[in-house]
Order: C-alpha cells, then structure tokens, then sequence
C-alpha cells in the first residue's frame, strides 16, 4: 500500500492532495496545526477508502516534524510520497517597524520545508526510494510588491528543491517543485481582485500527484503560467508595480 506524508492537509491544495491518494486507497498522513479541520479530514480519507494517520503539527517546530516523522514511518514501514505543501500568505508589513509578520511567513514556508523533509530522508535513502515534492509559487519567480517575504520563501524553496534533487536523485529520490498559479482555497478566497486562469484545487492535485508520479523536477500550473512566467521574469520595473496587490 502507498504511504503518503502530507503537511498543510486540513484545506485547500494539501486537503485535495489527501483525498487523491485516499481515493487510490493509500496511508495519508495528515498534518495541519487545525485540530478541528483535520478530523473532518480524516473523516473523508477514510471515506474515500484510505487509512489516515493524523498530526496536529506546527511545521515551524522543528522538533515535533522529526517526532511526526518517525511515527509515521514506524507506523507505515516506509514513506513513498511526501508533499511539502503548508504555507502560509501575507504582506510584509514594511513600515510598521515590526518584522515579525515577515519572519513568520519566512518561517514557516522556508523552515516549514525543511524541517518537514529532512528528517524523511534518512529512510527514504535506506529504501533508495522516494518522491518529495515541495509547494512553491509563480510568485517565487519576481519580488512582488508588497509579498517581499512570501516571493522569497519561494523562491527559497524552489532552490533547496533544485539543490537536493542533485544530491538525492542517485538514491532514486526525486524531488518535484510545485509552481501554481491562483488555485481556488482559502488562501485566495479573500482576494478581492480578479485571479486569471482560478484553478479548483481538486484539478490542481491530480496534476500535482500526476507530476511526482513522473518525477518531474519543475511543474507549473495552470499551464497559462508556463508562457507568463518568462515574461514577468523580463518584465520593466515600473510594470511589475501593476501587479501591486
Ligand atoms: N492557492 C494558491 O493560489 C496558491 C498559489 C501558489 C502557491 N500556493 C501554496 O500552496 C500551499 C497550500 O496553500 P493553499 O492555497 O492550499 O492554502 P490554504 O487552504 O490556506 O492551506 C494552507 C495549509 O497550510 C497549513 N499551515 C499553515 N501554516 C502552518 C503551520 N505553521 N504548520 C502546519 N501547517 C500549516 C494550513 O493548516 P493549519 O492552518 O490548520 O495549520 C493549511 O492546511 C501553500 O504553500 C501556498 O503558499 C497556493
């Protein structure tokens, strides 16, 4: 049976992400720190006919990623799938002399990842196999004004995904950097302006799993992005701050 690890499971990409596997009736771990929305979560893992295994958890404590993971792969034997999806949004809040709004979304996209898969590899490595997968964003392609902290967790982990698929593809581990657009979750949900090519996060994660089945390194979607992203990327300074949002 499949095993599957999957943190930020309690909404949106990750909750999507849970009932795909379930439904190809793989053990999901689900972890979220939303104690609430994680048991009707596992309600439907099991619903859709997969065993859950459920972890409240911050990805931000470095510790409690480690316990979780072990349990797991003591609970399961071993670890297929694991998808680095929790994040969070927000601005930088760049005059308010404060940078601890900044250095939470840092935290937690950039440590979030890490402290999430590290401590994996060390099994996967024993079982020369594994697929990691890690949620960035097309907006970890280019400063967006405003969203400094979030563009840069990104673009961090687009980076530590590039990084580590060189050092762990020869144990037959591939590393997956997921690039969305606007996916529709509650994360864009308070977006008051209009978000091209809004993609259902269902559709979203049958393409996202269908992508690290194939061990592909770098995947953009909605595929519209594919054709905008080198632009932005060569984009007039004074144009990017048309996408002040
Ligand atoms: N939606 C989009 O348009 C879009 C576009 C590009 C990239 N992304 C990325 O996709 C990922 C999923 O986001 P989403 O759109 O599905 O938004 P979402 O519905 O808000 O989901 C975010 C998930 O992350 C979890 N999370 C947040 N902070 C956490 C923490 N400290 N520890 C553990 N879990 C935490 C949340 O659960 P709890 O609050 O229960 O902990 C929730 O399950 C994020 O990395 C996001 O940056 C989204």
């Amino acid at each position: 049976m499949k095993s599957v690890f999957i943190t930020g499971a309690s909404s949106g990409i990750g909750e999507s992400l849970a009932y795909y596997y379930a439904k190809e009736g793989a053990t999901v771990g689900i972890a979220a720190r939303r104690d609430d929305r994680l048991k009707a979560v596992e309600e439907k893992v099991k619903e859709y006919g997969g065993s859950p295994v459920t972890f409240q958890l911050d990805v931000s404590n470095q510790e409690a990623c480690k316990q979780a993971a072990d349990q797991f792969i003591q609970q399961t034997g071993v670890i297929d799938i694991l998808i680095a999806n929790a994040g969070v949004g927000g601005t930088d809040k760049l005059s308010s002399g404060d940078a601890s709004a900044i250095n939470k979304i840092l935290s937690i996209n950039i440590l979030g990842v890490t402290n999430t898969v590290i401590p994996f590899i060390p099994a996967m490595k024993k079982q020369q196999s594994g697929r990691i997968c890690i949620i960035s964003s097309v907006a970890g392609t280019r400063g967006l004004v405003g969203h400094g902290g979030y563009s840069s967790s990104k673009a961090a982990v687009r980076v530590l995904g590039d990084s580590w698929d060189y050092s762990l593809s020869r144990h037959n581990i591939s590393t997956t950097v997921v690039f969305p657009g606007w996916i529709a979750t509650e994360m864009t949900a308070k977006h008051q302006y209009k978000m091209y090519f809004l993609m259902n996060s269902n559709t979203a994660a049958g393409k996202i799993a269908q992508a690290i089945k194939i061990g592909k390194r770098k995947y953009v979607l909605p595929w519209q992005w594919r054709i905008i992203i080198p632009i932005f990327r060569i984009l007039p300074r004074r144009l990017i701050n048309l996408f002040s949002v």
